[in-house]
């Protein structure tokens, strides 16, 4: 078992709540209803500084390890450090595409929302493949002595959204968090 490991599902549980309000926004918008492009904003300015800077390099190292370890099961994951730039890239176009909306640049809409599609598909894709495929491989081939050494090699830093010490910018982010998880508690 690795410390690192339940950081990283725990992390996607995390990543999988903000994908639920961006696509929760991202219909309203397709439905020609309000949207809240601050909280798009803030969603996606999070996950540029935090899993881009901490969750995804964590995921590198123990995707060299298992290369190392098993170069098949790797393979059947597929070219890790190319998603994760491919989703960066996703990320960064679809921020900018806010802010050019936020600042009254005329897009087209079809564009726009085309553009929201692509970045939330390939992230819950990527997230299922990492769920479905690389954690499992990563837990049934890697070895204790492995996992202390990935476990002394990654970083922890304070997550600025979830953690104890957050940060205040994303205050309305993580009310908007609270507020669905207690529509969610109440649904059930
Ligand atoms: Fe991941």
């Amino acid at each position: 078992m690795s410390a690192t490991i339940d950081k990283l599902r725990d992390e996607h549980r995390k990543m999988a709540k903000l994908l639920g309000l961006l696509n929760r926004e991202i219909q309203a918008f397709g439905e020609n209803k309000s949207v809240d492009l601050e909280l798009v904003e803030s969603i996606l300015e999070y996950n540029l500084l935090f899993p881009d800077a901490c969750h995804h390099p964590k995921e590198d190292v123990v995707f060299q390890c298992l290369c190392e370890r098993d170069p098949e099961a790797a393979k059947a994951v597929g070219d890790l450090a190319e998603e994760h730039e491919e989703l960066h890239a996703l990320t960064s176009r679809f921020a900018m595409a806010v802010q050019n909306v936020l600042q009254d640049y005329e897009l087209p809409r079809d564009w726009f929302y085309e553009v929201a599609d692509e970045y939330m598909r390939f992230m819950r894709r990527h997230m299922q493949m990492e769920e479905v495929v690389f954690f499992p491989a990563a837990e049934r081939i890697l070895t204790e002595d492995d996992w202390k050494a990935v476990d002394a090699r990654v970083f922890s830093k304070v997550d600025p959204l979830f953690d104890d010490h957050a940060d205040e910018r994303y205050e309305s982010l993580r009310q908007a968090i609270l507020l669905s998880e207690g529509e969610a508690g109440a649904a059930a």
